[in-house]
């Protein structure tokens, strides 16, 4: 296990500066993971830990010793870490044993030791009646493993992963996700992982560092950053969500887009706010509080997807199948609404509402 800590860390390559003053503390165990649109940021905070990029400016310290900074640089292969990265390449001309292996052979260790860290870790990632197969001879996921356990073989006390699953296909991926949230758990051991998928970092995640353009727009658990997004990039990115222009008088906030219709408002604002929904909050309602008529619906099995039209806004529904199954395309409805969001005009979240309406 180690923990990471992150001072004032500022990356540029030339003009472009792709990370600024990153500053976080990663604790010994933790899942952590870097999540954030593609040429953020992240795969750079990663080289910067593994030391195969150094940064511009700033201080990385692996649990109290300095890595990068001032004059100070340790190689990669001095900092015990184990790294796998989106294209897993595995050398194809040997097996899953020798694979799993090399890290320990070119250190010369003892045959009997790397054979003994070899069956431990392939038991791990559940490969072990695998060690004599070619990568060809094996499926993408436990390709996939055989490269994670490359990366485990040296007990590494801090494991970074790079995207890891993106080249496997969506029912894979989304297995895969457990077993690697379960080898962690098993090994105790530190993880920054990775990825631009939302779903990817709310499943495995203990804490999430959002990213957008090199500066990191709000950490937290899941559940913190789901619920009380700290701007309206973070609403945005995670889960679904809609926008909404509104004005905030006498406890309601009035939408000139759904023909003046208004919903209840407990906040302090007055005058112009945006207003998030999530879809999922948005619900059919006998004595709801907007009206208007739906206009599509879309069967997802676990859920419908709806588009109800109030005035000139078309508002998204995400129901459970039952709440309007009987209901026709064109048929007039009203809907309650259970969270909403307000932010400031520069963005940042002003409060989070419960209204129950
Ligand atoms: N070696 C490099 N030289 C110049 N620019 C780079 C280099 N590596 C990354 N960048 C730039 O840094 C930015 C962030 O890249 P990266 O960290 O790979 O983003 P992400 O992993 O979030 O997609 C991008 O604009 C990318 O073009
Ligand atoms: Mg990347």
């Amino acid at each position: 296990m180690a923990a990471v800590t992150i001072k004032n860390i500022t990356k540029a390559f030339g003009d472009n500066v792709v990370l600024k003053s990153f500053n976080e503390t990663f604790k010994d165990g933790e899942f952590i993971t870097l999540l954030g649109p593609s040429g953020c940021g992240k795969t750079t905070m990663l080289r910067i830990i593994a030391g195969f990029e150094k940064p511009t400016s700033g201080e990385l310290y692996i649990d109290d010793r300095l890595v990068s900074g001032g004059k100070t640089f340790v190689p990669p292969e001095k900092r015990s870490i184990g790294m796998v990265f989106q294209s897993y390449a595995v050398w194809p001309h040997m097996n899953v044993f020798d694979n799993v292996a090399y890290p320990l052979a070119i250190r010369k260790a003892p045959k009997a030791e790397i054979r003994a860290s070899v069956e431990k870790v392939l038991g791990v990632v559940h490969l072990s009646q695998y060690a004599d197969r070619f990568p060809n001879q094996l499926s993408g996921g436990q390709q996939q493993r055989v490269a994670l356990a490359r990366a485990l073989v040296a007990a590494p006390k801090l494991l970074l992963l790079d995207e890891p699953l993106s080249n496997l296909d969506a029912k894979l991926r989304e297995s895969m996700r457990f077993e690697i949230k379960e080898i962690q758990r098993e090994l105790g051991i530190t993880v920054v992982y990775v990825t631009h998928d939302q779903t990817e970092a709310m499943a495995m995640s203990d804490r999430i560092f959002l990213i957008n353009r090199g500066v990191v727009q709000q950490s937290g658990t899941p559940q913190e950053i789901y619920n009380t997004p700290a701007n309206q990039f973070v609403a945005d990115f995670l889960g679904k969500v809609d926008f909404f222009k509104g004005e905030a008088k006498d406890g309601r906030i009035v939408f000139p887009g759904m023909g003046g219709q208004s919903i209840p408002y407990g906040g302090p604002r007055t005058g112009k706010v945006e207003v998030a929904i999530r879809p999922e909050n948005i619900f059919f309602a006998e004595d709801g509080v907007l009206t208007g008529t739906l206009e599509a619906q879309y069967y997802l099995g676990d859920v419908d997807d709806c588009r109800v039209r109030v005035g000139d806004t078309l508002v998204r529904v995400i129901t459970n199948g039952w709440e309007y199954k009987k209901l026709a395309n064109g048929r007039p409805v009203t809907l309650g609404v259970r969270d909403i969001m307000v932010f400031e005009d520069d963005g940042l979240l002003e409060q989070m509402l419960s209204i129950q309406t």
